[in-house]
């Protein structure tokens, strides 16, 4: 008889996620909030440059990328730690300052990767409901009432995804001030988009940490890299838990290139956002509810068809989010460029 090899309670127990499927490579993309148009040439020439033997050979060193990166960002480089996209900064984030058992306050809708790690980490989870019929707006009220003596971290990611709606700066800082004893992480991850951002508040606030990400605006979202941003001394606690070699060096050399072409990003911003007012107004006539959004992204109402249109513009090469498994009737679509949009809207209205 063999014996077979059980995992921790937590991980029997939390839910799985399911990645993205393989083959989304030549389609119009707009499944996953990605860059639609690809990074800023400057990060290719960078990292073709850098890949030569010896780069390779070495493990990676980060002085010289936290030095560009941190004053990108606006702080100093004890402030910031590189990871492994957004999702190491949520994983190191619970390993640091969340014991099994204790409280994490998320939203629901949002990101998935705050309730996966905080079950596999053997947290309990509290969830607050973003409402239809409140038009997704942050529940100030509901978060504010739910924060306790208990929660040691909280999670939000503004603007949301999958819903768009941002948290404006008075509302961010009321919830930061009601939980002076847990790790508030707000996840600015769009937020090249939405303009809103907490950066600048880390020497009020030892319990806010911001975390930025490679993956959407910059287009690099195949690198891995992001980073996490707080008080010196909780950057020493994170770097003391965290793996020391958790970016890769190709990451860093594209990070310091990426932020080096600024220009490169904001023109796409900019073209996002007039696409994202080109899109609404083409929901808008084809009598579809959508929901505003300060993100790339834009959730919108089809009914009780959702997972076909899904599938229909997936046969015409477009890829969308249907998520009318956590929003009754709506599915998602990555806001790219208005020529992109004008394609999307013209495949929309054939399989509406
Ligand atoms: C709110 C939010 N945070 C983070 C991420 C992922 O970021 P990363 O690629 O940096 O892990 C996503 C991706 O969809 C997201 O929507």
């Amino acid at each position: 008889m063999t014996n077979e090899l059980l995992p921790r309670t937590a991980v029997i127990q939390m839910k799985a996620y399911s990645p993205p499927q393989n083959g989304r490579g030549g389609k119009l993309r707009l499944d996953f909030n990605e860059n639609t148009v690809g990074c800023s040439p400057a990060v290719i020439a960078a990292i073709t440059n850098a890949l030569t033997g010896e780069s390779l050979s070495m493990y990676p060193e980060y002085s010289q990328a936290r030095s560009a990166v941190s004053s990108f960002l606006g702080i100093n480089e004890n402030q910031m730690t590189f990871t492994n996209g957004t999702d190491e900064a949520i994983q190191l984030l619970f390993n640091t300052f969340v014991e099994a058992g204790s409280e994490v306050l998320v939203l629901s809708p949002s990101y998935a990767m705050y309730r996966f790690y905080a079950e596999l980490a053997g947290a309990v989870v509290r969830q607050v409901e973003y409402k239809v019929l409140d038009d997704l707006a942050f529940p100030l009220e509901a978060v504010l009432g739910a924060i306790g003596p208990k929660t040691r971290a909280v999670c939000i990611s503004n603007p949301n995804n999958p819903t768009g709606t941002p948290v404006s700066e008075s509302q961010l800082r009321l919830v930061i001030a009601a939980a002076p004893n847990a790790a508030v992480l707000v996840d600015e991850a769009y937020v090249e988009f939405s303009g809103i951002t907490a950066m600048g508040w880390l020497a009020e606030y030892p319990q806010l940490f911001v975390s930025r990400t490679f993956s959407k605006a910059f287009g690099m979202a195949g690198i891995r890299c992001g980073c996490l941003c707080s008080q010196e001394q909780n950057i020493a606690w994170l770097r003391k838990a965290q793996s020391p070699y958790s970016v890769n060096v190709v990451a860093v050399v594209a990070a310091v290139a990426a932020v080096n072409d600024v220009a490169y990003v904001r023109n796409y911003v900019n073209e996002v956002l007039a696409a994202r007012s080109f899109l609404e107004e083409g929901l808008g006539a084809l009598g579809l509810r959508w929901y505003a959004s300060a993100g790339n992204f834009i959730l919108f109402n089809v009914g009780s068809r959702a997972s076909t249109i899904r599938d229909q513009l997936k046969q015409t090469g477009i890829l969308i989010r249907d998520r009318s498994y956590e929003i009754s009737g709506c599915v998602r679509v990555t806001i790219g460029t208005r020529a992109q949009m004008k394609q999307f809207l013209n495949e929309l209205e054939k399989v509406l």
